[in-house]
C-alpha cells in the first residue's frame, strides 16, 4: 500500500511530518441490498479502494481536517467549543465522528489529519463510510484509544445520520471496519453478529462498472424507501420487515391493509433476505453458478419491486448476461446510479470487460469505467 502521497500532502499542508497513517476502505455489496435498515442480512466485501488518513498530534486542543480531494477546503475545530455541522459539507463526516467519539467518552487529543481517497465520490462504493472510518481510526490512534468494532460502526453511522444528514443503514461502516481479505462479511444487521465467508475463488473475477450516474443517499429516493418499509412494518404489527413472511404480507394486502407499493417493497426485502442467506450457502458449496443466479434475481427485484435501479445499471446487467463466462451481475449499493458488479470466470474477464465497455458506450455515448476488485482488509493502522 503506497502511503507516500498522503504523507507528502500532509507535509505540504501542515509543514511537518505525519506521525501515523490509517485506512478506511470502500466496499461493494455482493448481495443483500436495502435489507440493513430492515434488520436483515447483508453480504459485502471491503475493497482495495480506500481513504487513507495521515495524522500528527498538536498541542493546542484543536483538530484540523484537510483532504487531497477537497483542495482549499480544510477545517479546524476546537475541542472546547460546541461542534456543529457547517460548510464545507465534506468535513461534516469527520467532524461528526469527532463529536460521536467524545459522546462515547473518548478523550480526544489535538491533531492534524490529511485524507487522501481512491474511492470515487457518490459512486455507491461508500466513499463517505470510508472517510468516517479513516477519521475514527486517526482520532482514536491520536488519542491512544480503541473501541470494539460494532460500537465503532454504530458511532460512524450516527455521525452520518445525525451530522451529515444522510439516513444510511449499518452496512457500509461495518464492512469498512470488519472486512477481512479473501472474505465477504455476512452481517446480521439486527444483532450485529458477523460471519466471515470465504470469497477468493481463483476461478472468478469480480468487476465493478461505474455508470457515473451520481448517487446521493440524502436525496429523496432512499429516505422514501426507508419510510415505506417502516410504514409497512407498522401496518403488519412487526418491528421490522425481517420479522414477517410473504404469506402474512399477501394476507394483509388482500385485507386492504397494505397498498400495492407496500406489497412490492415487502416482496423485495423478504426475498432479498432469503437470497442473501442462500448466497452464503452457494459460496460455501463453491457453487458460483447458483451464486450468480441469485445476483440476477436480486437485480430484477431491485429494479421491478424496489424501483431503485436506473437505465444505465440495467444496461450493464443485460450486457453482462449476454457474455460468455458470466456467473451473475447486479447493481450494488443504494441504487439510482452508482455501480454494478459482474462476477465472471477469470479467463473471460478481459472479454467481458471489453464487451460491457463497448456496449455501454454504444448506447450512452460515453464510457463507464470498469475495474476488477477483490475482498480486501477492513480499516487498519498502517504506520
Ligand atoms: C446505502 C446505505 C446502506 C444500505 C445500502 C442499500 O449504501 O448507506 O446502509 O442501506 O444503501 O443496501
Amino acid at each position: 500500500m503506497n502511503t507516500q502521497a498522503v504523507k507528502d500532502a500532509f507535509r505540504a499542508t501542515f509543514g511537518r511530518a505525519a506521525r501515523g497513517v490509517v485506512s478506511g476502505p470502500g466496499r461493494v455489496n455482493l448481495i443483500g441490498e436495502h435489507t440493513d435498515y430492515n434488520d436483515g442480512f447483508v453480504l459485502p466485501i471491503a475493497i482495495e479502494k480506500q481513504t487513507l488518513g495521515a495524522w500528527s498530534p498538536r498541542d493546542d486542543g484543536r483538530i484540523a481536517f484537510a483532504s487531497v480531494q477537497q483542495p482549499g477546503k480544510g477545517v479546524e475545530i476546537d475541542l472546547c467549543e460546541p461542534i456543529i455541522p457547517s460548510a464545507p459539507a465534506w468535513a461534516n463526516y469527520p467532524k461528526g465522528v469527532a463529536v460521536e467519539l467524545m459522546r462515547e467518552g473518548i478523550e480526544l487529543a489535538g491533531c492534524d489529519v490529511m485524507f487522501d481517497s481512491t474511492v470515487p465520490l457518490n459512486a455507491g462504493l461508500s466513499s463517505s463510510a470510508s472517510l468516517e472510518v479513516a477519521a475514527a481510526m486517526a482520532l482514536l490512534t491520536a488519542a491512544g484509544a480503541t473501541l470494539p468494532p460494532e460500537k465503532l460502526a454504530k458511532l460512524c453511522q450516527r455521525a452520518e445520520n445525525d451530522f451529515a444528514g444522510a439516513p444510511c443503514g449499518i452496512m457500509d461502516q461495518s464492512i469498512s471496519i470488519m472486512g477481512t481479505a479473501g472474505h465477504a462479511l455476512l452481517l446480521d444487521c439486527r444483532r450485529l453478529e458477523t460471519k466471515q465467508v470465504p470469497f477468493n475463488d481463483p476461478r472468478a473475477v469480480l468487476l465493478v462498472a461505474d455508470t457515473r450516474v451520481k448517487h446521493d443517499i440524502g436525496d429523496g429516493g432512499y429516505p422514501l424507501r426507508r419510510k415505506q418499509c417502516e410504514e409497512a412494518a407498522k401496518l403488519l404489527g412487526v418491528t421490522a420487515l425481517r420479522d414477517t413472511t410473504m404469506e402474512k404480507v399477501q394476507a394483509a394486502f388482500q385485507a386492504g391493509k397494505l397498498n400495492e407499493q407496500h406489497l412490492m417493497r415487502c416482496r423485495h426485502v423478504i426475498g432479498e433476505i432469503q437470497r442473501t442467506l442462500q448466497a452464503v450457502e452457494a459460496l460455501r458449496a463453491d457453487d458460483l453458478n447458483r451464486f450468480g443466479d441469485l445476483m440476477y434475481a436480486s437485480h430484477a427485484s431491485l429494479r421491478d419491486d424496489y424501483e431503485v435501479s436506473c437505465e444505465e445499471l440495467d444496461a450493464i446487467v443485460e450486457l453482462a448476461e449476454g457474455c460468455e463466462g458470466v456467473f451473475g451481475a447486479r447493481m450494488t449499493g443504494g441504487g439510482f446510479g452508482g455501480c454494478a458488479i459482474v462476477l465472471t470466470e477469470a479467463n473471460h474477464a478481459g472479454a467481458v470487460r471489453d464487451a460491457i465497455s463497448a456496449g455501454f458506450e454504444k448506447r450512452f455515448s460515453r464510457r463507464c469505467p470498469i475495474f476488477a476488485t477483490h475482498a480486501a482488509d477492513g480499516a487498519r493502522v498502517i504506520e
